[in-house]
């Protein structure tokens, strides 16, 4: 016979994202609806370490529904990589009756999780991060959100450099990852998009971008560039020695972190939060809520660390044609 789930512990871990807490709220009433009492484990894996926790009614996760950030604090636990902060972990899930533990975060997260799940705790992963980097997943919470925010800053400076007629560079968030940079490249008209994944050939990639869009006229150049590419600062210099510009530098940094989150992003945490505890209801664990062609699956977290999600390359092509269509076009051949 299936085991009743009685009580459930809720943790955030890694870098914090928009829609956390909306996961969060409905991790929490869904597990009360179930009759499952809900225990916030606060710092992530550190947390449920040090026995960090908070117990979480229908009346605590009020009103942070719109909230940015996460009220259950996170971090980054070098201790939960060893055998030994990992046991004391499970001490912790005993000591607080655990019957499993729904985890919040990006593959750093999960990664996590897996290891716990070996040692006999149940885990259910939402993946939540602006990086949008989780293999198993078309969309990960807080995505969506950062994009709007990067959006909003790109508009501004756009302003700006369209006056001066000068060149931006613009680094945005994304250590691993290119996914942030290319939709916002996209949506913001950008020059050029320089992103980790694929090598960078300088004077294809920027200086021949930014010649072929002066080309066809423009006279300011927006170069989004993901920071796990290099210094923002580096390149604008490069610029300056190869085309003679000078241009303006601008690291996003952390404000694509905050703020509270979009409607994509409530409703998609609250939908995965829900499904999440739904899976220990249903007697079913150690898998992560993923979305796939807009549905919601439940994948079993070593097969999902395993999935790769790449780069649609397209896109390139698609903003070439924006910035400058191609060069036969341009000179009417
Ligand atoms: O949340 C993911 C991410 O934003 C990465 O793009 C970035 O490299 C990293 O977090 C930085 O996080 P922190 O400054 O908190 O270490």
């Amino acid at each position: 016979m299936e085991k009743k789930i009685k009580r459930i512990g809720v943790l955030t871990s890694g870098g914090d994202a928009p829609g956390m807490n909306a996961a969060v709220r409905a991790v929490v009433r869904t597990a009360i609806a179930n009759g499952i009492e809900c225990v916030g484990i606060r710092r992530g894996w550190q947390g449920l370490i040090n026995s960090d926790f908070v117990p979480l009614s229908r009346e605590s996760v009020g009103h942070i529904l719109s909230r940015g950030g996460t009220i259950l604090y996170t971090a980054r636990s070098d201790e939960f990589m060893t055998e030994k902060g990992r046991l004391k972990a499970v001490g912790t899930c005993k000591m607080l009756g655990l019957d499993g533990v729904v985890a919040i975060g990006g593959d750093g997260t999960f990664r996590g999780a897996l290891e716990l799940s070996r040692l006999g705790v149940p885990v259910v992963g939402v993946p939540a991060t602006i990086d949008n980097d989780v293999g198993c997943t078309n969309y990960t919470i807080g995505f969506d959100t950062a994009c709007n925010t990067a959006i909003e800053c790109i508009d501004r400076l756009r302003d700006t450099m369209q006056s001066h007629e000068r060149c931006s560079v613009v680094e945005v968030m994304g250590r691993n990852a290119g996914f942030l940079a290319l939709y916002v490249g996209i949506a913001v008209g950008a020059t050029t998009v320089l992103v980790p994944e694929r090598p960078i050939d300088f004077q294809k990639d920027v200086v021949e971008r930014i010649q072929d869009s002066r080309l066809a006229g423009n006279t300011h150049f927006m170069i989004v560039v993901a920071e796990g590419v290099g210094s923002a600062v580096e390149i604008g210099k490069q610029i300056h020695e190869a085309v003679g510009m000078d241009p303006r530098v601008t690291v996003l940094g952390h404000i694509q972190r905050g703020g509270a989150p979009n409607a994509r992003d409530r409703e998609t945490a609250t939908r995965m939060g829900y499904y999440a505890v739904n899976a220990f209801v249903e007697g079913r664990s150690n898998c992560i809520i993923a979305t796939q062609e807009g549905g919601i699956v439940e994948i079993p977290i070593e097969e999902a660390l395993a999935m790769k999600k790449h780069l649609q390359m397209d896109r390139y092509r698609i903003m070439e044609i924006m910035q400058y269509g191609t060069k036969q076009n341009l000179f009417g051949i």
